[in-house]
């Protein structure tokens, strides 16, 4: 996975999935009633090195991702974040021109919990598993910072970006330089390279997707090299669409993340040709299974080999998906 993120075309791809520490394991649904809460678990050093390794041990995936959330980010600012169970995350005070200041002061001391198990899960992994540590990125991240939940569109946040832009960038800002501190303190602690989680890029027209997506991911590539020079990055920008053009023209990262609704002939003539490429199964190919499922496996492997790529899916793996189906993809994906 390091070799391919540095460049190198591999003959087999690097293979891991979005969320994949996650519901549809029977061993991460134990672990996740021993812990309690859902933020207990991410808080728990441990347990959440258990939860990173169970994927690994199971399916021998190249790369492990740090369990713990993009939202442990703003309770380091001093919002209060909990996940109603079924309903998603809540978070409180809702960020608004009134009380912005109150969020500018990144805490790292309340995430030591999330770095101690970066420290344990470096010393637990096999050598060649690449470590993969992550944060949102900013604009993400103020989308539930500013709802207070997750919302269909994002309005509550692109509404204060157009009608408050200087309340919209103090907090930017904030998350700016917190995802900086985090991620460096990320790698001092073990982790091979990062992923910057877009979730919501995608939804911005372009002159706000190149102030809220790009500056922002520029600034943090610049700030983490800055003080750990050569850091590996991969973004994930969903959404981006054609967009992503000009996202790896602009953010110097090692690779990309595509989602599912990428057009592998765009992307692998017009960004592949640039910058190492990432994904892109539909997550629900895992639901479906058989032949449809071999058939995307296929496209992907056709349309991004010959050149560095990673195999992964267009976004998280879902609750549902049948363990025999992540088997079947893998084999295909390995020519096993
Ligand atoms: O990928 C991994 O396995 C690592 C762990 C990880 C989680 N969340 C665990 C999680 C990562 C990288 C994330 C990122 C994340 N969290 C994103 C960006 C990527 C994406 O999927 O879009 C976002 C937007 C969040 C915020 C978040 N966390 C929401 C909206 C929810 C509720 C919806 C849901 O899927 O349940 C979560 C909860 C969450 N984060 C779960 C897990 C395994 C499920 C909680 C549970 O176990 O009860």
């Amino acid at each position: 996975m390091l070799d391919v993120l540095s460049g190198k075309t591999a003959t087999v791809p690097p293979v891991w999935m979005m969320r994949q520490a996650g519901r549809y394991l029977p061993e991460y649904r134990a672990t996740r009633e021993q812990a309690g809460s859902f933020l207990d678990l991410c808080f728990s050093p441990k347990l959440a090195a258990e939860v990173t390794f169970q994927p690994i041990r199971r399916f021998g995936f190249d790369a492990a991702i740090l369990f713990s959330d993009i939202l442990v980010v703003p309770h380091a600012l001093g919002q209060t974040v909990s996940f109603a169970a079924g309903e998603g995350p809540r978070l409180a005070p809702v960020v608004n021109a009134e009380n912005v200041d109150r969020f500018g002061t990144f805490d790292l001391g309340k995430l030591d919990a999330v770095i101690e198990a970066v420290g344990l899960i470096k010393a637990g992994l096999p050598p060649e598993v690449t470590f993969l540590g992550f944060c949102g990125a900013p604009w993400t991240v103020a989308t539930y910072m500013v709802a207070g939940e997750g919302t269909p569109d994002q309005a509550p946040a692109r509404t204060l970006a157009y009608r408050d832009p200087a309340t919209f960038q103090k907090l930017m800002d904030a998350l700016v330089e917190a995802s900086i501190t985090y991620l460096v303190a990320q790698f001092r602690a073990g982790v091979d390279a990062v992923q910057l989680f877009d979730t919501w890029g995608g939804i911005l027209p372009p002159l706000e997707f190149d102030r809220w997506v790009i500056a922002p991911a520029k600034k943090i590539v610049d700030g983490v090299r800055s003080q750990v020079p050569g850091a590996k990055i991969i973004a994930f920008p969903r959404g981006a669409g054609t967009q992503l053009e000009r996202f790896v023209g602009e953010v110097p990262v090692d690779a990309v993340g595509l989602d599912w609704t990428m057009d592998l002939k765009f992307a692998r003539e017009r960004i592949q040709s640039k910058v190492v490429v990432q994904g892109n199964l539909d997550p629900l190919l895992l639901i479906a299974g058989g032949e449809a499922l071999d058939r995307g496996v296929d496209a992907i492997l056709e349309a991004f080999s010959g050149r560095p790529f990673v195999f992964n899916l267009g976004h998280g793996i879902t609750p549902d998906a049948p363990i025999a189906n992540v088997e079947r993809m893998l084999k295909r994906v390995r020519g096993a």
